[in-house]
């Protein structure tokens, strides 16, 4: 078995698996449970200031989008921060750390955007011998109308000031959490950064309206007649995640920041993905309310599996995947390939030739007893086949070698790289000479 012990900002945990700030942190019993299940580690479900906990709504707070057999894809909620007294968190993040010690406790805040609030809360925090905080910027419903969540997560100019008064009232690890409800997220990273952030966290949950009751002509979740956007998170939003963490871990203006990745992890493949594209660890929420604490079991003898197959360990994984992520320009224009249709593993129910003819390049031939073959001289190897086709590894992408005749241009594939910036139809084409 790989060690997976992960040391992410000077905080030790036995995996890189913690459990995000969300429902499943929000209390003692469910921490617990989840530390006996094997996670590495929780950010507790967000803390707000002294006083008057918040309230939540009292009708349904989920909505949710579900593939063909009903397998939850994204989760949409109106939840806010945690509506349990400040102390009472307080003392049952006491307990819990000073019970798993091995384990990374965080601790999620929210507080005002006042130097004082923060000044407040943050001694509370480190007495409890919490590991950490994060900085929760990215609630993107309720908290962000009264100022706080995604309102701070959207001005750079908060973030860098808020992770500043953190940095000077506070010896713990700061992680700032990212709101992706943004346009360009290495905005709010550099910000984060600036402030002298330790680390960041992303992606908090995204804008959403799941459905709308057709009945009632309301967003759904509905309370009593009306909805309201809430935070679309789970499967659904991994690749905006994952292009998200990528974005930052390339940036060479932010070098080395550590990143914490969030977004729809469910198997141990996405948490490594993760990791591949330059994050330390990883977080989970929406997996861990669909399938249960023990979810973490899969993650941790898969991805263990995975780095001893691979004779890696967890640090050579840690952005392994970053200098292979590029812009569109740099992709090699030489690179030729074909559809190729497995005709033993075919079951011939024609969605491949559907969508070629129709949307693509009438590159599928159909015969009358429904073989199914690729035409060369018109494949765009455009992959949408591949993608439709129900039966996996039916159709494959096989590369046409350099110095073979490319049957739809009619010309030889080049051996050598070349990509748009040199490329004789680009105005703006480099030259040798520069
Ligand atoms: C019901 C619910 C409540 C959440 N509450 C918080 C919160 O209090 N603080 C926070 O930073 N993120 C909160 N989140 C966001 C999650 O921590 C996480 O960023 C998001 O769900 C994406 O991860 P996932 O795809 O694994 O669910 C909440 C998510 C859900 C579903
Ligand atoms: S790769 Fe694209 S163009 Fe080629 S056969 Fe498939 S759908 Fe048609
Ligand atoms: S989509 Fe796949 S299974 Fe269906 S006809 Fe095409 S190759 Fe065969």
């Amino acid at each position: 078995m790989a060690d997976l012990t992960t040391n992410f900002v000077g905080i030790t945990s036995p995996n890189p698996f913690w459990l995000a700030s969300a429902p499943p942190t929000d209390k003692e019993y469910n921490v617990r449970r989840a530390f006996e299940a094997g996670w590495g580690g929780v950010v507790w479900k967000t803390l707000g200031e002294e006083g008057p906990p918040v309230v939540n709504v009292n009708g349904p707070r989920y909505g949710a989008v579900w593939g063909a057999d009903r397998q939850l894809l994204g989760l949409n909620n109106i939840e806010l921060i945690t509506d349990r007294p400040l102390e009472v968190n307080l003392r049952e993040i006491a307990a819990v750390k000073r019970d798993y010690p091995d384990r990374a406790v965080i601790v999620s805040l929210m507080v005002p955007c006042t130097e004082e609030a923060w000044k407040t809360i943050l001694p509370l925090v480190e007495e409890t011998g919490a590991d950490g905080v994060e900085l929760n910027f990215g609630c993107p419903h309720g908290m962000s109308e009264r100022g706080m969540g995604s309102a701070v997560g959207q001005v750079p100019e908060y973030i860098t000031m808020v992770t500043r008064w953190v940095k000077q009232y506070s010896n713990l690890p700061c992680i700032v959490k990212l709101t992706p409800n943004i346009t360009d997220i290495r905005k709010p990273a550099m910000a984060a950064f600036e402030g002298g952030a330790d680390a960041v966290s992303l992606i908090n949950t995204i804008n959403s309206i799941t459905s709308v009751d057709l009945d009632l002509f309301a967003p759904e979740p509905t309370i009593d007649g009306k909805g309201a956007h809430g935070g679309y998170c789970g499967p659904a939003v991994k690749p905006i995640a994952l292009n998200m963490v990528a974005e930052i871990a390339r940036d060479p203006e932010m070098p080395g920041l550590p990143i914490s990745g969030i977004g729809g992890v469910t198997t141990w493949k996405d948490a490594a993905e993760f990791l591949a594209l330059g994050a330390g660890n990883v977080q989970v929420c929406t997996a861990a309310m669909t399938y249960g604490f023990k979810v973490v079991q899969e993650m941790i003898s898969g991805l263990s599996q995975y780095l001893d197959d691979k004779g890696m360990t967890l640090d050579d994984l840690v952005g392994r995947a970053v200098p292979n992520v590029s812009d569109w320009q740099n992709l090699n224009l030489n690179y030729v390939t074909k559809a190729r249709i497995d005709q033993d593993a075919c079951i011939k129910c024609g969605r491949c030739y559907a969508a070629c003819e129709d949307t693509s390049h009438q590159a599928i031939d159909m015969s009358e007893d429904r073989v199914f073959t690729v035409k060369d001289d018109e494949c765009v190897a455009c992959n949408l086949c591949v993608n439709v086709c129900p039966v996996e590894d039916c159709i494959t992408m096989e590369r046409v070698e350099a110095g073979a005749t490319d049957e739809r241009t009619g010309t030889v594939v080049p051996a050598e790289f070349g990509d748009w910036t040199t490329h004789p139809n680009n105005p703006m084409r480099r030259t040798a000479a520069e």
